[in-house]
């Protein structure tokens, strides 16, 4: 499976792109959290981006793209990715074709989730995430069975939510999305790669239709 995930923030990327990882044995590839990681590191790049995500505006196409070409690039790969997050924009799309074509590497397809901007907030603002695994729950939608400790990993005390999940900054992300990132969906429809399934399902029947665009 080589696949991109396509949605604005809070469409489910990043749950359905786990789901989907261990189902299949391949790797997530989230551009978010590769940037947090190295904020939480407090590398150079983690500097160099760290305002720019608090803010929710988008990062650097030169910063982007060469972070995915060396993660594309690492052994664990070869056996599949969902690339969550990124391209963002036309640049990065065009990179990426580029990138993989010169690897020899062919995607089965970009799914779009579709959803309805309202009910995003709502969804982001529940999020939080247990830092010991990176499970993520809600605090409507994906409650842990006991409060304080991950149902994945056991860990206690471990959730954390994320500087960018206020309001102020999820209306930006969703404003940097309409603007730039939409553009990428007609990107990818003039390659008839684009299949669209509806975000808004509960969990296991987003990832059924995820399934059932990819295998149609
Ligand atoms: P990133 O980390 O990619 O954030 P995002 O795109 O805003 O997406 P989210 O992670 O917020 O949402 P998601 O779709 O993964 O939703 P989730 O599954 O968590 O990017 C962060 C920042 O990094 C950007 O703003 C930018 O600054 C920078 N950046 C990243 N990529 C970049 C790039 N390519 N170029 C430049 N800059 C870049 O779901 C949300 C919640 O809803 C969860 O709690 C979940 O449990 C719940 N939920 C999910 N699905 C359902 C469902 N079907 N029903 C009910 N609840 C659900």
């Amino acid at each position: 499976m080589r696949i991109i995930l396509l949605g604005p923030p809070g469409a489910g990327k990043g749950t359905q792109a786990r789901i989907l990882m261990e189902k299949y044995g391949v790797v997530q590839i989230a551009a978010g959290d590769l940037f947090r990681e190295n904020i939480k590191a407090g590398t150079p790049l983690g500097k160099q981006v760290e305002a720019i995500i608090k803010e929710g505006r988008l990062v650097s196409d030169d910063i982007t793209i060469r972070m995915i070409a060396d993660r594309l690039d690492k052994p664990d790969c070869k056996n599949g990715f969902i690339l969550d997050g990124f391209p963002r924009n036309v640049a990065q799309a065009e990179a990426l074709e580029k990138m993989l074509h010169e690897k020899g590497i062919a995607l089965d397809g970009v799914v779009q989730m579709a959803v309805n901007d309202e009910q995003l907030i709502d969804r982001i603002s529940g999020r939080f995430t247990c830092s010991g695994c990176g499970e993520g729950y809600h605090d409507k939608f994906k409650k842990p069975a006991h409060a304080d400790s991950c149902d994945k990993c056991g860990a206690k005390g471990k959730f954390t939510r994320r500087a960018d999940d206020n309001a102020a900054t999820v209306r930006t992300r969703l404003e940097t999305y309409h603007s730039q990132t939409a553009p990428i969906l007609p990107f990818y429809s003039a390659r008839k790669m684009l299949k669209t399934v509806n975000g808004m399902a509960d969990l296991a029947d987003v990832t059924s239709q995820i399934e059932a665009v990819l295998a149609g």
